[in-house]
């Protein structure tokens, strides 16, 4: 596949097929996150793949509550998905059948190995995910190039003492995302809904639009 039709398809499936990712699938998928670039190439990311059915409704018992307290908000203080937009509609149903996705891959960082620098600023510290999310992304990516659909979640971080238990995480590694990884049952979509370049990129000065020509929209 060429890659920007690769980038520019690969949304946030939430209807899986159920049948198997064949392992040697799943090996190429993980192989090329290796290849991501991380500070200092000291590759913190650690991935726990899971297929076992009881421990994905483990999973799913862990993600609901966080999941129904989201949607409990965004529809005005009591679950009433039906007057929500569609994506958090489908976003529900994917919640609600999290145990069937065939492969729910915990991703996991050893925070040694990541080097924030933007800890003493007084503010929310992201860079140390600098040297986690690319690794993720390249998955995600060759996923799509497999005919894989994949969803990124991270709610279940909420609740990282509990996952290490229960997927005998040591102390050193950290729960960062939850990857729902399957077959898609619909069509991957041709575009996504994104920001126009002239919204996100300034030239020279911020605030500044940076003039589009070309597929910018
Ligand atoms: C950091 C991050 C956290 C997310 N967490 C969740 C999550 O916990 N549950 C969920 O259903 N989707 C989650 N998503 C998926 C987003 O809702 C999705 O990427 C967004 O709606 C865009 O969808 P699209 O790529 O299909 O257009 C997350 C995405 C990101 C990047």
């Amino acid at each position: 596949m060429d890659l920007q039709d690769v980038i520019r398809s690969n949304n946030t499936c939430r209807y899986y097929r159920p049948d198997p990712v064949p392992d040697e699938v799943l090996e190429r998928v993980i192989s090329a996150a290796r290849f991501a670039p991380n500070g200092g190439n000291r590759q913190p990311v650690r991935f726990v793949v899971v297929r076992d059915a009881a421990t994905k409704e483990a999973l799913r018992d862990l993600y609901l509550p966080y999941w129904n307290a989201y949607i409990k908000a965004a529809s005005g203080g009591e679950i009433r998905v039906g007057i929500l937009p569609k994506a958090a509609r489908d976003a529900d149903t994917f919640a609600n059948h999290l145990h069937e996705v065939p492969v729910l891959l915990m991703v996991c960082a050893r925070l040694e190995d990541v080097h924030p620098t933007d800890h003493e600023l007084g503010r929310l510290s992201v860079v140390g995910g600098a040297s986690i999310y690319p690794a993720v992304q390249n998955l995600l990516l060759s996923c799509r190039e497999e005919g894989l659909g994949s969803a990124l979640t991270t709610l279940l971080c909420h609740e990282e003492p509990k996952i290490k238990e229960l997927l005998a995480i040591p102390e050193d590694i950290s729960v960062v995302a939850t990857l729902a990884i399957g077959y898609p049952e619909k069509p991957f979509p041709t575009r996504l809904s994104r920001r126009p370049v002239s919204e996100i990129a300034f030239l020279e000065r911020y605030g500044d639009p940076l003039p589009t020509r070309g597929d910018g929209s």
